[in-house]
């Protein structure tokens, strides 16, 4: 079977990671779409033209499935993404909500996925009970990209993000962005060992 997954830059390769670890015995294509990240800060518009590019394209590599492993355009153009592969297509955001146990949870994401409040719908329809807040990280993406991931002006900004979360005693936290992944033993560090982490 041949898998299509993409992303903006590295942050799909979380997710291909885990994919090949789990599906060794397959192939894999994996677009990064560096020349236009972030995604993160476009407006749903150019999400929406970037996402019938890339499934235009991958609708002539001979893929059997997709998945789609940014965030950002599975909360804006998921559909668009459906309506032009004619393979089953996967997607994160509804995957791990359904998966979701805790009653107090926070979401850290791009600001074009916060937005969309595509999460805390998602959570809501599994668990209506659950309280949900999303935090949206502009920097996080930017500084990931550039490998500045262990130094103190992350460690500040990312001190900024979750404490609005941890004002509101959440229970654990989604990393609502694939390239977060890449962050998280600095985020282990700064949350609560009570809180879990969680990498759809
Ligand atoms: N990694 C992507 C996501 O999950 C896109 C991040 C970006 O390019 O801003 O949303």
């Amino acid at each position: 079977m041949r898998i299509g997954l993409f992303d903006s830059g590295v942050g799909g390769f979380t997710v291909l990671k885990k994919v090949v670890e789990l599906c060794p015995n397959n192939s894999f294509i994996y677009l990064a779409d560096t020349a236009r990240l972030p995604y993160g800060v476009k407006t749903s518009k150019e999400i929406i033209q970037i996402a019938e590019e890339i499934s235009s394209w991958f609708r002539q590599q001979n893929i059997d499935s997709f998945l789609v492993a940014c965030n950002t355009t599975n909360a804006i153009a998921l559909d668009v993404i459906k309506n032009k592969l004619d393979v089953p297509v996967f997607d994160l955001i509804e995957s791990v909500s359904s998966t979701i146990k805790e009653s107090r949870v926070g979401v850290l994401a791009t600001p074009s996925t916060v937005k969309t409040k595509a999460y805390t719908n998602a959570i809501l329809k599994f668990n209506p009970k659950t309280f949900v807040i999303e935090q949206s990280c502009p920097d996080f993406v930017p500084m990931i990209e550039m490998d500045n991931v262990n130094s103190n002006e992350i460690t500040d900004i990312a001190i900024g993000y979750l404490k609005p979360l941890l004002k509101q005693k959440i229970e654990s936290v989604i990393l609502g962005c694939s390239h977060y992944p890449l962050i998280t033993p600095l985020l282990t560090d700064l949350l609560p060992s009570t809180v879990k982490l969680i990498d759809p």
